[in-house]
């Protein structure tokens, strides 16, 4: 049985002191979402990482947004696994549509960073997800699977099974145009058929986030899907009357 995921994305918001207000509001509801066995983080930018984890519900996963493959060296602007950890951070979104438009990022960078944090131990969030163009055409299912097929290159089985996927298309995120259900269970769907054909049985245990313009409004008809196993939300996530209203709303 695989546990809901919901995983707010904060990008480029909020200073440290609005992420620590947002971390000190949010203490009851990450119990609320627990005791409904729902899983509840957050992933504010790297400033903000060592206030939220220290004043957050300890229950609340408190995730990074990018990392770096490398231990330490000569990589100006970037941040290792070493320092996320002495932080206690143990989760990293990786391959973001905004990171790979705006700074380059390719599914072959995350499969190192992937392999990176897995030999860590920790838990990366790949995304993939394709744009309106690719959406028209009818290649959303080849190109999602070239995307998932380079990103999670050479892990073994039991590597697979802690990787969690976020599938958004781009044309949905931070739109107000999200997906239908039925579209985003169709390639979520197809999705989880490319692992299995990749990782045999460890596929039924992997968790596919779907995101793009989730809001309280829309969350339960997605969490109502099979293959859907919870959100990453962006712009409904920052702030805490929100945040319980999406928690509230993949319950119902
Ligand atoms: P959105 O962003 O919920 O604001 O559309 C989702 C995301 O980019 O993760």
């Amino acid at each position: 049985m695989r546990k809901k995921l919901l995983l707010g994305n904060w990008k480029m918001n909020k200073t440290p002191s609005e992420a620590k207000a947002f971390a000190l509001a949010a203490n009851e509801m990450v119990d609320y979402a627990v005791a409904h066995d729902i899983e509840v983080g957050v992933a504010p930018t790297f400033v903000c990482l060592a206030t939220v984890k220290e004043n957050i519900n300890p229950k609340c996963i408190v995730s990074a947004q990018n990392v770096n493959e490398h231990a330490s060296g000569a990589y100006t602007g970037e941040i290792s696994i070493g320092m996320l950890k002495e932080v206690g951070i143990d989760w990293v979104i990786l391959g973001h549509s905004e990171r790979r438009e705006y700074n380059g990022e390719t599914s072959e960078a995350c499969n190192l960073k992937i392999k990176a944090l897995l030999a860590a131990n920790m838990t990366p969030v790949y995304c993939c997800g394709e744009s309106l163009e690719t959406f028209e055409k009818g290649e959303t299912k080849a190109w999602v699977a070239e995307q998932i097929k380079a990103g999670l290159a050479g892990l073994s089985t039991e590597e697979a099974r802690k990787v969690v996927i976020a599938y958004e298309p781009i044309w949905a995120i931070g739109t107000g145009k999200s997906a239908t259900k039925e579209i985003a269970e169709d390639t979520i769907g197809y999705i989880r058929g490319v692992l299995r054909e990749l990782f045999a049985e460890a596929a039924e245990d992997m968790r596919i986030l779907y995101g793009g313009s989730v809001k309280p409004a829309n969350v339960t008809e997605y969490m109502s899907q099979p293959d859907i196993d919870g959100a990453l939300v962006g712009g409904a996530s920052l702030e805490p009357d929100s945040f319980k209203a999406l928690i509230e709303g993949m319950i119902k």
